[in-house]
């Protein structure tokens, strides 16, 4: 553990909380699993992990230093199947703390112009949420299978990000509306969101259960599900159940 990233983090950081800072691990979420007896609110945060996992099964790219690899241990007193917004409330506190062009992919990506910048995946775990959040900050170029939908913030703003000044960026964000959240519910944040969310007014393909659905995202509901107006009328999807895709893109 390195006290002196630790040290950085929270020089930065207005709302103080325990900071697990580790070179490498197999994945925060995993580690924050293992430490679910750690208090809630605790961050968990790696150089690197050497089995980094995204969405659906998906391996997460985590080369050394060059991404933000962490993962918040969570112990809120909402019904689990609320977790969800979670991840909504972590995207939006992300594409607020990157500020310029960043917007939300509902409901778990961060993207600048049209490519990917920070992937959210929320896991339970016996009774805690763990909200993990993976960032590209200073990754200077992106395989062929990844560079026409990753990017980094170096990449588009042309230098390099201090990790620690963003993870504490990221975590001032999330606090206030973690407790807005808590206090008031989804609801009390869905037109902050609808703001930062582009997939809104797109034309987009929902793979759900292994069947398409096209239609045009037109609203977020009350409780954070995507409203898609389809050919048959209008439909509400939750984001624990579907993969979205533009039609005519990656947003
Ligand atoms: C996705 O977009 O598929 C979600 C990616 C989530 C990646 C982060 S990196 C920190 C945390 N630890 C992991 O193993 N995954 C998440």
């Amino acid at each position: 553990m390195s006290i002196f990233v630790q040290q950085k983090i929270k020089h930065f950081l207005k709302y103080k909380r325990k900071i697990v800072h580790m070179k490498v691990c197999d994945s925060t979420n995993e580690v924050a699993k293992r430490r679910s007896d750690l208090p809630d609110g605790t961050l968990f945060i790696a150089d690197n992990q050497t089995a980094g996992k995204g969405r659906l099964g998906r391996r997460w790219e985590s080369e050394k230093r060059s991404g933000i690899y962490m993962s918040l241990l969570l112990k809120p007193d909402i019904a689990p199947n609320n977790a969800a917004q979670l991840t909504l409330i972590a995207g939006l506190a992300v594409a607020k703390a990157l500020g310029g062009e960043a917007m939300i992919k509902w409901p778990n990506d961060v993207v600048i112009g049209s490519k990917k910048v920070c992937g959210i995946l929320t896991e339970l775990s016996h009774g805690s949420l763990i909200c993990g959040i993976g960032i590209n900050v200073n990754t200077s170029q992106f395989d062929d299978e990844l560079k026409d939908k990753a990017t980094s913030l170096a990449i588009v703003t042309g230098k390099r990000h201090s990790p620690e000044k963003l993870t504490a960026a990221v975590l001032d964000e999330f606090e206030p509306l973690y407790r807005k959240f808590l206090k008031d519910g989804f609801s009390a944040l869905s037109e902050e969101y609808k703001k930062l969310c582009i997939t809104l007014d797109k034309s987009v393909s929902v793979l759900k259960n292994g069947s398409e659905i096209r239609g045009t995202a037109v609203d977020i509901s009350a409780d954070g599900g995507l409203i898609l107006q389809t050919e048959n009328g209008r439909i509400t999807v939750t984001s624990g159940e579907v993969s979205v895709r533009g039609i005519y893109g990656y947003v």
